[in-house]
């Protein structure tokens, strides 16, 4: 989903600028192109397809200049061209321009400025901004940025730069993320911190309707009325290694096998043994409120959204509060009615995800408290709540969400056991349930040590067109999420089914050629799981099954068995998504896919 990544300081701009694009790549996109002043004039380059591409128009040219920007494009408006990839110019190419987001009124700018005989050469919303901010500009181009700000309807997170202006970079936001960077030798700004985490990890969010100045001594940020903005920039956990493969094949591999450390880190500092109660002290702001909450809903999208239906369960079985799960994108066109005291839980990886963040925007006018689950420090959603919990992960670079899930799960379990120890919950089974949380980081290194085995799987049956996820109850949202998983990377149909919908219908699906993986641990639902293993066994299909270590009945009705370690009931999701996780990467790899950034996919979808 685009990228933005601009630089201004002392060193040259052009590999800060490249190796930043790179960085951002993991987002997806289909164009991208750069400015670079160099003197009095601004070089351009721009390429259809990936950053190489733009690396071969590139090659061989003498750039040199200390300010630039550059662009990852996922196109919105005019088909994925060199003429419609950013940077974007005016009429007299002094104004160059790159915008992630949507102007929607750009057709009737355009029209205005076409009648007075202005010429456009994209078919993009984006060029309606360069020539806008052109025409506003009479010498001072934050004040030209401020204007066009007030024209404009839409999103935006942009940087300018004029050729008149030698020493200055202008970035604005609106409804699309946009942060500087603070560098030893320079200024960034970019729409995440992984284009610039290999030179800081010091950032400064800007918020919405609010431009920056970036200089190479220094930056100021206002407001699109020009009130003067004073933010500390704030430091993240990121580090130049999580960009980086570290020996790994793909970071899609390298996100499922670090599990057990981020499945840690959600934990870390968050669990009181003795008492059997976890600390969550992003909930403390609103404690007083939630305690006494008997009505939570849950809005995300695509794998958070399973999460949260993993999370449903959880919290029935630990709290007394009426827990729904809602997709985000459904959810924020809703006629809400909201029982008093009730939050809204957001759950979101990148914190940024458009729909996601429209539905907690809307329950909020209805009178909805608003938590959320975020990963990413800073992000819209973690501001736009008044309360939540980070997962401490990482940068999750692979567009597949792996690491995130089994984060959020192991963080909605905690809540989940806060409020529910506060509740009916007995001290008994909060210490059962610490000490089988404690277990985790461990198990899943024990599920992971199957790695060559869930290959094998992967090499007998990645060719098939159609499979067949089903799970029960704590189970069923691994089903749909295992189908995803599949789908999203490899490109075979797959879906989630709950086990017990079988005989309403999918069972004439079952055939020879349509694996079935069945995720039968020995919780309350083994027995319903068995029957429905021999239901599809009798029919040929073949099994896939996800198992409890030791299930000899399990073993003897499957074609294909994959252990986990026993655990409690509700914490089994976390152990029995990691062998579909696996199985859905070997296949992608065998069917040689682009496994980090699979086609047509945004790694953030800030756009509705
Ligand atoms: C999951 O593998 C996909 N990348 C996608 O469904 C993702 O989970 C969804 O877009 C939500 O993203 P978020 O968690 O950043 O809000
Ligand atoms: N709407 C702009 C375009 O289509 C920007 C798209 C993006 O965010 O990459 O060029």
């Amino acid at each position: 989903m685009c990228g933005i990544v601009s630089y201004i300081g002392s060193r040259e701009a052009r590999s800060i600028l490249l190796e930043g694009l790179k960085q951002l790549e993991y987002r997806g996109y289909d164009s991208a192109g750069l400015a670079i002043r160099q003197g009095n004039h601004i070089e351009l380059y721009r390429a259809v397809g990936k950053i190489v591409e733009l690396e071969k128009k590139i090659a061989g040219k003498e750039v040199k200049g200390t300010i630039g920007i550059a662009h990852t494009r996922w196109a919105t408006h005019g088909e994925p061209t060199e003429e419609n990839a950013h940077p974007h110019r005016d009429q007299n190419d002094d104004v160059f321009l790159i915008h992630n987001g949507i102007i929607e009124n750009y057709l009737s700018l355009k029209k205005w400025m076409e009648k007075d005989g202005i010429v456009f050469r994209s078919q993009t919303d984006t060029e309606v901004l360069a020539q806008l901010i052109a025409i506003n500009f009479e010498g001072d181009l934050s004040e030209a940025v401020r204007k066009a700000m007030s024209q404009v309807e839409g999103t935006f997170g942009l940087a300018v730069i004029h050729k008149n202006v030698p020493d200055e970079i202008v970035i604005a936001r609106r409804g699309s993320p946009l942060i500087i960077g603070v560098s030893d030798h320079g200024y960034f700004a970019a729409s995440d911190v992984s284009a610039m985490v290999r030179h800081t990890n010091k950032v400064v969010h800007l918020k919405d309707n609010e431009l920056a100045t970036l200089t190479a001594g220094g930056f100021s940020i206002s407001t699109a009325q020009a009130i003067p903005i004073e933010r500390d920039a704030e430091t993240v956990e990121w580090r130049a290694e999580d960009a980086e493969l570290n020996g790994f094949p793909h970071f899609m591999l390298k996100e499922i096998f670090e599990q057990p450390e981020t499945i840690q880190n959600a934990m870390r500092g968050r669990l009181e043994p003795g008492e059997g109660v976890p600390k969550l002290g992003g909930i403390m702001p609103v404690w007083e409120n939630i305690k006494e909450c008997r009505h939570l809903v849950i809005v995300a999208c695509g794998t958070s959204y399973y999460a949260g239906c993993v999370g449903r369960y959880v919290f029935e079985k630990l709290t007394e509060i009426d827990m729904e799960v809602e997709l985000a994108s459904e959810f924020r066109y809703r006629k809400l009615n909201f029982p008093p005291n009730t939050f809204i839980l957001a759950l979101s990886q990148s914190g940024e995800t458009a729909d996601t963040l429209a539905a907690i925007r809307e329950a909020k006018r209805k009178g909805a408290s608003l938590l959320g689950i975020v990963n990413v420090v800073g992000s819209s959603i973690s501001r736009e709540t008044e309360a939540g919990v980070y997962n401490h992960a990482g940068p999750e670079i692979g567009v597949a969400s792996t690491k995130i899930f089994t984060s959020q799960l192991t963080i909605l379990t905690l809540l989940a056991l806060l409020l529910g120890r506060h509740q009916k919950l007995s001290l008994t089974e909060g210490v059962e349930a610490i000490r089988a949380l404690q277990l985790l980081p461990d198990q899943v290194r024990a599920v992971l040590s199957q790695d060559n085995h869930i290959r094998a799987i992967a090499e007998k049956y990645h060719k098939r067109s159609n499979w067949l996820f089903l799970g029960r109850k704590f189970n069923y949202p691994i089903a749909m999420e295992g189908a995803l998983k599949l789908k999203e990377v490899s490109y075979i149909h797959a879906e989630g089914y709950a086990a017990g919908e079988m005989k309403h219908g999918p069972i004439a699906l079952i055939n020879p050629d349509m694996p079935t993986v069945a995720i039968a641990p020995m919780d309350d639902m083994y027995d319903k799981m068995i029957s429905n293993i021999n239901e599809i066994k009798s029919r040929k299909g073949p099994i896939i099954a996800i198992a409890t270590q030791g299930d000899e009945k399990v073993k003897e009705l499957s074609d294909e068995i994959i252990e986990i370690p026993p655990t409690l009931d509700y914490l089994y999701p976390i152990l029995a998504v990691i062998p579909c996780q696996l199985l859905a990467y070997h296949c992608a790899n065998l069917l040689k896919r682009d496994i980090d950034k699979p086609r047509n996919l945004a790694k953030s979808v800030t756009v509705e």
